[in-house]
């Protein structure tokens, strides 16, 4: 069994819509976390020294900045891993599998524009996994919107018991400071920043007379009244609740003047859960198995295109990681030995040698490791649930030079494998598909095929707006498929996909076809 108590994590990842602060937040956090530094600014000593070099020398020589997609910190004893999801409008599924490699997350949403299309998304998926949350409403600072209202827009759009744990005393012009109602203290703006500078103030409720003496008696009516309609309004904090995932604890504050922020870590130390179960075929994994396994949530290729190379992502869901371990990959069958693991840690510990459940490791290797393979000891479980979802936009991929196909699946093949791209052959007809979730992956696509595989490539329309995996008896598809063969593609893996015209199309065909199942994410 591994000792997880002694060694506790807390492994999680920030989901927002664009400009609502996520870097902001991401920053202060570590801030306070005391991990502002890179990895190379590691101080190290005798042995590591050498560990030390290989880290530099990945991320010199291959030009990735590994460090930014997992930013560790400890402290008062915990460790907590903060994984980063990339914050473009347009999001690709490398998002949503990081969301499956964190035991919780922190939803930022803007006190003026609430829930966003794109938290929302990310909710969802956050939901199918029953990933606990915590919002944090940022921006108090400026003008936003009445903190009841944001609170019942929380509780509506995403079907979620809301508990503020703290209160502002108004916002923008009005903002005098954030209530912890939990503790009763109020963190006030200092000095011509007006930043919060860490020193809280103690009170003995909401009705204590030494408020009057700090806030201004307009905000103090205002944090009295609201403060107690807040506390009596909704429902009280229930650990069991959150971490079903069917309560959120809400903190208000401002990224950008530290207000909430320390709320937020403790929120994460105190209440987030520790290294979840992790579902697998055939039992869960359970974090204190000594067997050590994890899975590949995420590639990362070289930017360098001097280079092939790429690091896979690991999340660790049991036992005890020691560099220079041999793993068995899910989809090679036999071990390799990962000889210079990536470790990320944290500002006192120099490089570690060993990582425990809930911790990433990154894997250099050169293409043996792909997104969704499970890495055991034994080779006897498989991790489930880490989904390709169908895509909302697709293309035909059409090739400058007709001489580059064997090049061009190549790349598709590769680019797939990372999660860039969805590739579809169809059944009929010569021109490969390509779907993407987000528009920002279709000019990934090509600047990618151009710089690192020189292949020069453009999209066109393709007569499909979007896919399903469809799965019947052989019978069944069979007749589907004299039918609709100008429809029909595979994926991949060889699994079979409809391309529809329309969702429209998807729901007459579903109509049409009872027998068969057309899904809109498959799982890997
Ligand atoms: P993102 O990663 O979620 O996209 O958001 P980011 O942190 O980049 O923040 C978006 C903008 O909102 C930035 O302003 C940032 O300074 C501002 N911001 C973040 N948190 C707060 C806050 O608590 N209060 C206020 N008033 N502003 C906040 P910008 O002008 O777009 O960029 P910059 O020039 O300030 O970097």
């Amino acid at each position: 069994m591994t000792d997880n108590s002694r060694n506790p994590r807390r492994t999680f990842a920030i989901i927002s819509h664009p400009d609502a602060g996520k870097t902001t937040l991401t920053e202060k956090l570590l801030l306070k976390g005391g991990a502002i530094h890179l990895a190379g600014e590691v101080k190290a000593r005798g042995d590591n020294r050498r560990a030390r070099s290989d880290w530099m020398k990945i991320e010199q020589q291959r030009g990735i900045s590994v460090t930014s997609s997992v930013m560790t910190f400890e402290r008062n004893g915990i460790t907590f891993n903060l994984l980063d999801t990339p914050g473009h409008e347009d999001f690709s599924e490398d998002t949503y599998r990081t969301l499956t490699a964190v035991d919780s997350a922190i939803m930022v949403i803007d006190a003026a524009s609430g829930i966003e299309s794109q938290t929302l998304k990310l909710f969802e998926v956050c939901r199918l996994r029953s990933v606990p949350i915590i919002t944090f409403v940022n921006k108090v600072d400026r003008e936003g919107r009445d903190p009841f209202e944001l609170l019942d827009e929380v509780a509506d759009k995403l079907a979620l018991d809301v508990c503020p744990m703290s209160w502002p005393t108004g916002m923008g012009g009005q903002f005098e400071g954030i209530y912890d109602l939990t503790r009763n203290q109020l963190h006030q703006p200092e000095g011509d920043s007006k930043n919060y500078d860490g020193k809280a103030q103690q009170f003995t409720g909401l009705d204590d007379p030494k408020l009057e003496e700090v806030l201004s008696p307009e905000a103090l009516t205002r944090l009295t009244e609201e403060g107690e309609l807040a506390q009596g309004g909704y429902a009280s904090f229930d650990l069991e609740a959150y971490r079903n995932g069917d309560l959120t604890p809400v903190f208000f504050g401002s990224a950008l003047k530290q207000f909430g922020v320390e709320e937020l870590i403790e929120a994460i130390a105190e209440h987030a859960p520790p290294p979840r179960p992790q579902p697998a075929e055939p039992d869960p994994i359970q974090p204190d198995s000594s067997d050590v396994t994890g899975f590949v949530f995420k590639i990362q290729a070289n930017m360098d295109p001097q280079h092939r190379d790429r690091i896979a992502f690991m999340r660790l869901c049991s036992g005890e990681f020691k560099r220079g371990m041999k793993l068995i990959p899910s989809a090679l069958g036999k071990p390799i030995a990962i000889h210079s693991p990536i470790l990320f840690f944290a500002q006192d510990r120099e490089i570690a040698d060993t990582a425990l459940p809930g911790d990433i490791i990154g894997i250099p290797n050169h293409g043996t490791l792909r997104v969704g393979d499970t890495l055991s000891e034994k080779n006897q479980v498989r991790i489930t649930g880490l989904p390709n979802f169908a895509p909302e936009i697709l293309r035909r991929v059409i090739l400058k030079d007709p001489t580059q196909t064997k090049k061009l699946r190549k790349a598709l093949d590769d680019l797939s494998e990372e999660g860039v791209v969805q590739v579809f052959y169809p059944e009929i007809g010569a021109n490969w598909i390509i779907g993407v979730v987000g528009q920002l992956q279709l000019d990934v696509l090509i600047s990618r095929l151009s710089a690192e595989y020189k292949v020069e490539a453009s999209l066109e329309a393709a007569p499909f707006e979007t896919a399903r995996w469809i799965n019947g008896s052989d019978e069944i598809l069979n007749a589907f498929a004299n039918i609709n063969q100008t429809s029909l593609a595979r994926d991949r893996d060889d699994n079979l996909v409809f391309l529809a015209k329309s969702a429209w199309d998807v729901g007459y065909q579903e109509e049409r076809n009872p027998e068969i199942t057309f899904s809109a994410t498959r799982e890997r």
